[in-house]
């Protein structure tokens, strides 16, 4: 990890930088409450800093040996310079050492920027979840991926 960025587990104190984040990166957003309710269940929650700013953040929920990716997100003005992939291979390295058999995640069909990051980090394409996603002119699928730990 380049010598700025530094990983830490997200705290009730860091939703609001979070949802900051969350709103510019998707046009359906996770709210504040989503997070606080991760955070109260115990989910793995991690924030990326960079010198103090966070530029972004991941929410994972572990049920038995299989790790369910709930949310990744970069902020906009930090994407496309490898902070998206540093994250997600650190969520897989921690899933392997806790003893986790699979990662699973969804997908939006039309969410290429992050399928290509899944597929490059391994991930395959299980299923396809019909109409799962509000979009602003109906419903879209979602792609299941996952990855064998
Ligand atoms: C998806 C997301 C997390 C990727 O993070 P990032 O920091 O921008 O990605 P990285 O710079 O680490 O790039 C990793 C890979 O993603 C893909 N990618 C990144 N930017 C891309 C672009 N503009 N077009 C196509 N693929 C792209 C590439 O496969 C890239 O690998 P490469 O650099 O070897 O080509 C980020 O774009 C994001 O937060 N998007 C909004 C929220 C979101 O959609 N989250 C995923 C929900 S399932």
């Amino acid at each position: 990890m380049p010598e700025k960025l530094s990983q830490t587990m997200m705290r009730i104190s860091d939703i609001a930088g979070v949802m900051r984040i969350e709103t510019g990166a998707y046009s359906y957003p996770w709210t504040a409450g989503n997070f606080l309710d991760c955070l109260k269940s115990g989910y793995h929650c991690k924030v990326m800093t960079q010198e103090g700013g966070l530029v972004g953040y991941s929410v994972v929920m572990d049920v038995l040996d299989e790790s369910h990716l709930l949310n990744l997100a970069v902020a906009p003005s930090m994407q496309g310079q490898g902070i998206g992939r540093m994250i997600l291979d650190s969520i897989i390295d921690e899933a392997r050492s806790q003893g986790r058999r699979r990662m699973i995640l969804e997908v939006r069909a039309s969410n290429l920027k992050a399928i290509s990051l899944y597929r490059k980090a391994g991930f395959y394409r299980i299923h396809v979840r019909r109409n799962y996603y509000p979009t602003p002119v109906g419903r879209e699928n979602a792609i299941v991926m996952g990855l064998d730990l």
